[in-house]
């Protein structure tokens, strides 16, 4: 078999663009654009790549955005002062604090400072929990996006066996979840480190989600043939990106799959677009 490409790069444009159309209807009705202000706390490369990406994905689709550039010496309490200051800022929707902090710097209080309706990463408890219970404020925009290439490619889901494979706060737990939901009705299996047969379990899968950061691991022998494969792993060995899946090998068994990069890393962007559009439409109309 040979694998058919999701091409996250052209439905995330497609995404974007739809974002900016309903970006424009909302400027022209009520006057308000759409603001994403982003805090990036220290030059972690990555980091800075990302950011820089968001800020001009917002750009293109004609929402704002500011970016605050704090030095890697920022105290947690500094931190904390920033992010009130922009739950209270009017013209601030979303609010996104790029991970990881510095490790002085506790994440999880910080996360959990930003108030829930700017929350577009969706990591606030609040939303996390809405979304377990099908009535999500914001879709976490990783998760979300595997849930859109799913949709757009026609990749049936009620009944399918999907594994996902890693089970970060970030996009493991939050993929099981959205698989489980009501209308989407995957069965659902969660990896992890301690996963015994790791191998056995993937090949029962009909759609696998690597989501566990390790470069390659899924061979072509731990995927049935004729599966989905997402992968949703970032990472550079040498002067290359490759993902969690060896692309080669589960290529020749899958039926479809995302390619490193150029597949679910584009998605999450413009997922983090469609909660800023939303963030800024509720808080305009918070009943609606
Ligand atoms: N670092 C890596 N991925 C993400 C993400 O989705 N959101 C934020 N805020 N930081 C990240």
């Amino acid at each position: 078999m040979n694998a058919k490409v999701i091409d996250g790069k052209r439905i995330a444009e497609q995404t974007r663009e739809h974002v900016g159309q309903a970006a424009r209807e909302f400027r022209e009705k009520t006057g308000i654009v759409a603001h994403l202000a982003a805090v990036l706390v220290g030059n972690d490369p990555a980091s800075e790549v990302y950011v820089r990406n968001k800020e001009k994905a917002c750009e293109k689709a004609g929402l704002a955005s500011t970016l605050h550039r704090l030095p890697a010496t920022t105290t947690q309490q500094e931190l904390l002062d920033l992010v009130a200051l922009l739950n209270a800022n009017k013209d601030v929707h979303g609010i996104l604090v790029q991970l990881p902090l510095p490790r002085h710097i506790d994440s999880t209080t910080v996360l959990d400072a930003i108030h829930p309706t700017k929350d577009v990463d969706a990591f606030h408890p609040e939303n996390v929990g809405l979304m377990l219970q099908g009535r999500p404020r914001f879709l976490p925009c990783t998760p979300a996006g595997v849930m859109k290439l799913l949709e757009v490619t026609q990749v049936p889901t009620a009944g399918q066996h999907a594994v996902v494979i890693g089970r970060s706060d970030i996009v493991g737990k939050p993929m099981a979840a959205l698989l489980l939901q009501k209308g989407v009705d995957a069965t659902v299996t969660v990896c992890h480190s301690r996963t015994k047969n790791i191998g056995a379990v993937c090949r029962e899968a009909d759609i696998i989600i690597a989501a566990l950061g390790i470069p390659e691991f899924v061979r072509g022998e731990m995927i049935k043939p004729g599966a989905v494969v997402i992968d949703v792993g970032i990472n550079r060995v040498g002067d290359k990106l490759v993902g969690d899946v060896h692309y080669a090998e589960a290529c020749a068994v899958a039926s479809a799959i995302t390619p490193v990069p150029g597949g679910v890393g584009p998605m999450t962007i413009a997922m983090l677009l469609q909660n800023t559009l939303k963030a800024a439409q509720s808080l305009y109309n918070p009943a609606g």
